[in-house]
C-alpha cells in the first residue's frame, strides 16, 4: 500500500498540463488549453485542460478528471499504478505501508493486468541484458545491430534485445521470479505443445520491442538472424490483453514529441526502417508493422500530428497494395502524401547514404499529394483500355469520397476529370457514388459529418452518443473531481469568420455560378464584391486583402496568386497566406462549430454546395452587422438630440444596404438565418 503522504504529495506536484501533454497535443487558449480528446474520435478539439485547478475535461464525451484519473482511464491503470507512475515522473519516493510486496494477500489483489505489465518488462529487461552481456547475445545480435549501421545510443533508445537459441531460457527465468507458465502464455511470450511443454516464442532472434505511449513494453517483433528460408523473417507478439496490434504503431512512443512538433509524421513499413530514419535525425516516424492500416491507428496518428507522409520502396506492386489502405487516413482527416523511392531503395538504405539536413530536404521535396500520385500511377496503368480506366476511376473516387473538405474535393474531382478526359459531372457521380457505397459499408462515418441526404444542421457530435459515460462521471472516487467547473465558452469574435470569408473567395472566387433564380451566370467575385465592401471589416489584414483581391480582379480579370500572397509585405496577410497554402486546403479546424454551418458530403451539385457553404457564412456576417446598426441606431435615437443627430441618415442608408445584400444572398440560395 502506498502510504497516504506519498500520495498527498504526487497530487501536490502533479501537473495536469504536463501529464496530459504527454498524449495529447495541447494548444493554449486564454487559461486554458485544448487538444482533441483521446477517449473518442473527434476531428475538432473539445478537450480542454484547466492547469489552474488540475482538471481535464471533454465537451465532446463528458470524459473528466485530474491527473491521476488521466492515467487511469488513458492507460488503463489502477489507482495505486497511477500514483506509481506520476511518482516516477516526478520523481517522488514512494513510501509504502507495512502490507509491502511480501504479502501474500497483496499479492493476490494485484491483477492479472497489472502482473503481465510487469512481465513483459521484466522479458523487455532480461533481452536487454542478453543483448549486451551475454556472449552470444554480443557476438550474434549486438554486432548483427552495429553491422546495420545502428550505435549504440539508437540501440538503447529503442530497447532492443537478443533471445537466445535455447528452448526455454525465458520461461525458466521468468518462473524462477515468480511468474506462471499460464501469464507468460497469456502475454505472448511462450507457446505451449502437448510434448514439449512450454517454450519460448522467440528464440535466436533479435528483438524489437513495441511500446505503449505509456512507455511499457506490450510486445516484441523478432527478427530471425539466419537466411534460412524456411523460417518466418519476423515472428511478432500476438494479441494480448495487453497488445491490440490494430491500436499500435511501432516507434510511436519515440516518435511523438518530434511528431507533434513537426505536425506530421513519416508512415514506413519496417521495424528498421523506423530506427534507421530516427537515427538519421528522422524522429517523427512511425511503422505499420506490414499490417493494413486502421481506424484507431489514424485517430493515434491524429492525435500528436495532422498530416501523413507515406514512404514507399520502389517496388510497384508493393505500392499499388499500399495505397488501398490509405482512405483511412483520409477518413480521419488527415493530409496524405506519398514518396516513393527509386527502385531497390528502401528507407533504412536511404537513412544510412543520406542524413541531417540533406536527408530532410530530400524527404520533403520528394513528397507528393496522395491523390494525384495515386491518379497518375492508375491511369498510367491503364492505358487507353475503357474498363480498366473506369476502375482507376472508381478507386481514385472512392478515395475522393474520404475527403472531409469540399473544397479540396473539388480540386481533386476536377484534376481527375481533366486527367482521364471526362466531364466534371461524371466524375462527382463516381464520387456520390462511392460515398453512398461508404455509407454502407460503415454506418459509424456516415454519420459523420451530416447525413448526406438530409439538411439538417447536425446536434453535437454523433459520435459520442454512444460513449458510456466513464467511470470518471462518478466523482465519487477521488473527491477532488468534485471541483470541476465548467469553463465559461468565450464569446466568439468576427475575425475568424472574416478570415474564412476571404480564404474561400480567394480560392473559389474565380469560378462561375449558375444562378438559379435565372439571372445570367457571373463569377463569385462578381456577385459578391458589392457586398463584401459595404461590410465593415474587423481585421485591417482582411480589408487590405479585400482591397487587393477585387482591385487586381477588376484590371485584371484574375485574382492575386499564392506566391504573391505569401510574400506580401504586410505581415499580418502573409502570416495569413502562408497558413491557408501551407497548412492546408481544408476548412478550417473547428470550421462548423465556429459558424454553426455544417460541410456537406459530396453531393452531385459539389460546386454549389461550395457557394452555398460561403454564402451562409457571407449571410451571417452580413447579419450580424445589420443588426450591431441597428443597435447603433437605436442608441443614437435616445439619446438627447435624438431623431435629428446627424449620422442617422449614414446608418439608415448602412441598413439599407445590408438588407438589399441579405436579400440578394437568400434570393439566390433560398437560405433564412434566423439566429
Ligand atoms: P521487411 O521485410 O521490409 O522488414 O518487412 P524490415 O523491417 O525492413 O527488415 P530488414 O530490413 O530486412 O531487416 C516490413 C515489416 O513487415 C513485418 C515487420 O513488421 C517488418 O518490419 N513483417 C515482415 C512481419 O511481421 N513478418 C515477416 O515475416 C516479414
Ligand atoms: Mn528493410
Amino acid at each position: 500500500m502506498i502510504s497516504r503522504s506519498t500520495i498527498d504529495r504526487v497530487f501536490e506536484t502533479a501537473r495536469i498540463e504536463e501529464v496530459v501533454g504527454d498524449y495529447v497535443v495541447l494548444k493554449k487558449r486564454g487559461g486554458n488549453m485544448l487538444g482533441l480528446c483521446p477517449f473518442h474520435n473527434e476531428k475538432t478539439p473539445s478537450f480542454t485542460v484547466t492547469p489552474a485547478k488540475g482538471f481535464y475535461k471533454c465537451f465532446g464525451c463528458g470524459a473528466a478528471g485530474n491527473a491521476v484519473g488521466f492515467l487511469m482511464a488513458h492507460d488503463q491503470l489502477t489507482y495505486p499504478e497511477a500514483i506509481k507512475q506520476l511518482a516516477a515522473r516526478y520523481q517522488i519516493e514512494i513510501e509504502e505501508d507495512q502490507r509491502a510486496n511480501n504479502d501474500p494477500a497483496y499479492q493476490a489483489e494485484k491483477s492479472q493486468r497489472d502482473r503481465l505489465w510487469d512481465l513483459m518488462a521484466f522479458a523487455q529487461q532480461y533481452y536487454t541484458r542478453l543483448l549486451w552481456d551475454h556472449p552470444s547475445g554480443m557476438a550474434i545480435g549486438l554486432s548483427y545491430f552495429r553491422e546495420r549501421g545502428l550505435s549504440d545510443a539508437t540501440i538503447h533508445r529503442f530497447g532492443l534485445g537478443y533471445s537466445l537459441e535455447q528452448s526455454s531460457a525465458l520461461v525458466e527465468m521468468a518462473t524462477q521470479s515468480g511468474y506462471s507458465l499460464e501469464e507468460l502464455e497469456l502475454a505472448g511470450l511462450a507457446l505451449s505443445g502437448e510434448h514439449r511443454g512450454y517454450y519460448d516464442r522467440f528464440r535466436g532472434r533479435v528483438l524489437f520491442p513495441i511500446y505503449h505511449l505509456s512507455s511499457k513494453v506490450i510486445g516484441f517483433g523478432g527478427r530471425t538472424l539466419k537466411s534460412d528460408r524456411k523460417e518466418a523473417k519476423y515472428i511478432n507478439s500476438p494479441e494480448t490483453p495487453l497488445y491490440r496490434k490494430s491500436e499500435s504503431l511501432f516507434g510511436l512512443h519515440q516518435a511523438r514529441k518530434a511528431m507533434a512538433s513537426a505536425g506530421f509524421v513519416y508512415l514506413v513499413e519496417g521495424y528498421m526502417d523506423v530506427i534507421s530514419l530516427s537515427q538519421a535525425g528522422i524522429e517523427n516516424v512511425v511503422a505499420s508493422s506490414g499490417t493494413a492500416l486502421t481506424r484507431e491507428q489514424a485517430t493515434l496518428i491524429h492525435r500528436f500530428a495532422d498530416e501523413v507522409i507515406l514512404i514507399y520502396d520502389g517496388d510497384q506492386a508493393g505500392i499499388k497494395a499500399a495505397l488501398r489502405g490509405i482512405d483511412i487516413l483520409l477518413e480521419n482527416d488527415l493530409r496524405v502524401r506519398v514518396i516513393a523511392l527509386p527502385e531497390h531503395e528502401d528507407p533504412d538504405n536511404l537513412a544510412r547514404r543520406l542524413q541531417g539536413d540533406v536527408l530532410k530536404k530530400f524527404l520533403i521535396d520528394n513528397a507528393h499529394d496522395f491523390m494525384a500520385f495515386q491518379q497518375n500511377l492508375l491511369l498510367k496503368e491503364a492505358g487507353r483500355d475503357p474498363l480498366r480506366i473506369s476502375y482507376a476511376l472508381q478507386v481514385v473516387a472512392a478515395s475522393i469520397a474520404c475527403v472531409g473538405d469540399p473544397i479540396l474535393r473539388a480540386v481533386y474531382i476536377r484534376h481527375l476529370a481533366e486527367d482521364a478526359g471526362i466531364p466534371d459531372s461524371s466524375v462527382q457521380e463516381a464520387v456520390v457514388q462511392q460515398f453512398k457505397l461508404r455509407a454502407k459499408r460503415n454506418p459509424y462515418t456516415a454519420q459523420n459529418p451530416v447525413n448526406p441526404s438530409s439538411n439538417e444542421f447536425p446536434q453535437g457530435n454523433p459520435n459520442t452518443a454512444a460513449l458510456p459515460s466513464t467511470s470518471l462521471s462518478d466523482p465519487s472516487w477521488n473527491p477532488k473531481v468534485q471541483d470541476i467547473t465548467i469553463p465559461e465558452v468565450q464569446p466568439l469574435s468576427d475575425l475568424p469568420q472574416e478570415t474564412e470569408i476571404l480564404r474561400l473567395l480567394l480560392l473559389i472566387g474565380d469560378q462561375t455560378m449558375d444562378d438559379p433564380t435565372g439571372g445570367t451566370p457571373t463569377t463569385l467575385v462578381d456577385y459578391m464584391s458589392e457586398t463584401l465592401l459595404s461590410l465593415t471589416w474587423d481585421s485591417p489584414a482582411c480589408r487590405t486583402l479585400l482591397e487587393l483581391c477585387l482591385g487586381r480582379w477588376q484590371k485584371e480579370g484574375c485574382l492575386p496568386n499564392s506566391h504573391e500572397l505569401i510574400n506580401h509585405a504586410d505581415q499580418a496577410i502573409a502570416a495569413m497566406a502562408t497558413r491557408w497554402y501551407t497548412e492546408g486546403r481544408q476548412i478550417s479546424p473547428n470550421w462548423d462549430q465556429m459558424h454553426d454551418i455544417p460541410i456537406h458530403p459530396p453531393t452531385v451539385n459539389l460546386k454549389r454546395e461550395i457557394e452555398t457553404t460561403f454564402d451562409r457564412l457571407l449571410l451571417k456576417k452580413v447579419l450580424r452587422h445589420r443588426r450591431l446598426k441597428q443597435a447603433e441606431l437605436k442608441d443614437l435615437q435616445q439619446t438627447p438630440t435624438g431623431f435629428d443627430h446627424p449620422s442617422i441618415p449614414v446608418i439608415l442608408r448602412e441598413i439599407h444596404e445590408l438588407k438589399e445584400a441579405e436579400r440578394r444572398i437568400t434570393a439566390r440560395t433560398g437560405i433564412v438565418i434566423t439566429h
